[in-house]
């Protein structure tokens, strides 16, 4: 039975403290505080964000250093400090005017580039150029060299998304400008960075024939095809086809997402919040929200979506319930 007195223990908190520790149990409350989502529902409007990312070419030009190498907008969630669209996932959209370069760097965060808008855009990795058309993924594994360019005649759009706020908790943040604008074209990235659209297309389609699933209607992910592991350790990718008139069960997930809606109208709930979507808009689901799709209309949805299940699957942390 403990017998010490509270002016004792006082004594021997501040002794714990000169010594650099702890006695969690010398406060009242639980050992294992729960903590609650800061990740807020949102939902980002293509006719708020196209206009500004216009505007954006007024005040930048890509060039390397002091920050403006990339011309991006990121989603920033209002419940996220870091400033990123998640806690784990950061989205920007980016934008290309004909004719320029965004110079070559490399960085310790994976990203996953999602084209949306524009002819001529490509992006080179370690060598390997990939054109970039309109529903293609590019990868840039982490540290990896890659510069993008628009040899087209109109600008060029595309999602960007980074684990960096995953790489920053871990102390782990570096980037590292290339010499030039360009690197040499001619290499090859080391495994599969390109996933043009007509084959992720044709793979969904092939799934829609088959009943869809409650939660999600038809949902495929983009996999390495050497591994069969997700396109990165952090981020899944995926493509989703929503059909007409339908009307997904409500589930839940200890994983977050941010989906692109590429195609079609609709509606999101989110917690018990209707985010009704259009062609272009985003929005973000925060871990272990209760979401449920909904088609408008009669023409399907696409919607692409970049969740951290890898993440969690690899910590164990993955749940997920009905
Ligand atoms: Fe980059
Ligand atoms: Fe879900």
């Amino acid at each position: 039975m403990a017998i010490g007195t509270v002016v004792d223990l006082e004594r021997y908190c501040a002794a714990l403290r000169a010594a650099g520790l702890d006695a969690p149990w010398s406060r009242p409350g639980p050992l294992i505080e729960p903590k609650r989502t800061r990740v807020e529902p949102r939902l980002w409007r293509w006719t708020e964000i196209e206009p500004l990312l216009r505007r954006s070419a007024d005040f930048l030009t890509p060039a390397r250093g002091e920050g403006a190498e990339r011309r991006i907008l990121r989603l920033m969630n209002p419940g996220v400090p870091e400033r990123t669209s998640g806690h784990t996932i950061s989205v920007a959209v980016q934008y290309l005017l004909p004719g320029e370069v965004a110079p070559a760097h490399r960085h310790s965060p994976n990203a996953i580039r999602f084209m949306l808008r524009g002819e001529g855009a490509y992006t080179t990795v370690e060598g390997e150029k990939c054109a970039m058309r309109r529903g293609d993924v590019v990868l840039t594994p982490a540290m990896t060299w890659h510069d993008h360019g628009n040899e087209g005649r109109e600008p060029a759009t595309w999602l960007d998304a980074l684990d960096a706020p995953v790489v920053r908790y871990l102390e782990n943040l570096v980037m590292e400008p290339y010499p030039a604008d360009r690197q040499p074209v001619g290499g090859r990235a080391g495994r599969v960075i390109h996933y043009p659209w007509e084959v992720a297309w044709e793979a969904l389609s092939r799934l829609a024939e088959r009943e869809g699933d409650p939660f999600d209607d038809v949902i495929m992910e983009y996999r390495d095809p050497a591994t069969g592991q997700s396109l990165l350790p952090t981020i899944g990718c995926y493509l989703q086809l929503l059909r007409p008139g339908v009307r997904t069960r409500s589930h839940r997930h200890s994983s977050m997402a941010v989906y692109h809606v590429f195609e079609g109208t609709g509606a999101t709930e989110i917690e018990g919040e209707s985010y009704e979507w259009g062609p272009g808009d985003f929005f973000v689901v925060p871990p272990g929200a209760p979401h449920a799709h909904a088609t408008r209309g009669d023409r399907p949805a696409i919607l692409v979506s970049l969740q951290d299940v890898p993440l969690l699957r690899a910590l164990g942390q993955y749940r997920e319930e009905a």
